[in-house]
């Protein structure tokens, strides 16, 4: 069933050549939102996943903007916190903060302090890992607050980039794979 689901939701990612930048091929996964069959699909798959591999996580992180999607429902569901982690300038209070580099520019991630509690148990999301570069920055900044990762989890992985050695050891979702 979930296969199924998978395969339908990875047929609507839609593909942008030359966006943002030149040479950028670009993986939308708002295409695949916009039809409401998909979406539900989309749920239940990452809802069984993290059920099945990640059933006692405190928390989870999303990462700004497109991981708030999956975080807001993995976390509403399971009963557990939601936070974000966000770009430079867009949390109030005070932050512990890290900079990292992205496939087409580099950036500032915050994360809240004292939104994670010592030794929590924490699930990142977003939805895709290209560089992963911004999953480690998280990494980096979860850590900083005291939490404890339990994993990692993208609705997609650029495998050509090796974003999965950048972050060696960590659990990501990789069903929906593409080149
Ligand atoms: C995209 C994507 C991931 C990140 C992956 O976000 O949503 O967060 O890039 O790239 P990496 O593995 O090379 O770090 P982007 O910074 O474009 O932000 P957005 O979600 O606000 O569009
Ligand atoms: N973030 C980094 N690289 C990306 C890509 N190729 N498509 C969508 N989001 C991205």
């Amino acid at each position: 069933e979930d296969l199924k689901r998978i395969e339908l939701v990875k047929s609507k990612i839609g593909e942008f050549p030359d966006f943002p930048k030149p040479g950028i091929n670009f993986r939308d996964i708002f295409t695949a939102l916009i039809d409401g069959q998909t979406c539900r699909a989309l749920k239940e798959v990452l809802i069984n996943y993290v059920k099945k591999n990640h059933p006692s996580i405190d928390a989870v992180v999303g990462l700004d903007a497109r991981g708030f999607l999956f975080s807001f429902t993995i976390a509403s569901e399971l009963g557990v916190g939601c936070i974000p982690i966000r770009k430079k300038g867009k949390l109030p209070g005070e932050t512990h903060k890290v900079e990292y580099i992205l496939e087409y520019g580099s950036d500032v991630f915050e994360l809240q302090c004292g939104g994670i509690k010592k030794d929590q148990k924490i699930l990142i999301v977003d939805d895709l890992l290209a560089t992963g570069g911004s999953l480690k920055a998280a990494i980096e900044l979860i850590q900083k607050a005291g939490g404890i990762i339990d994993g990692c989890l993208v609705v997609m992985e650029l495998n050509a980039l090796n974003g999965r050695k950048a972050l060696d050891g960590f659990i990501i979702f990789d069903k929906i794979i593409m080149g």
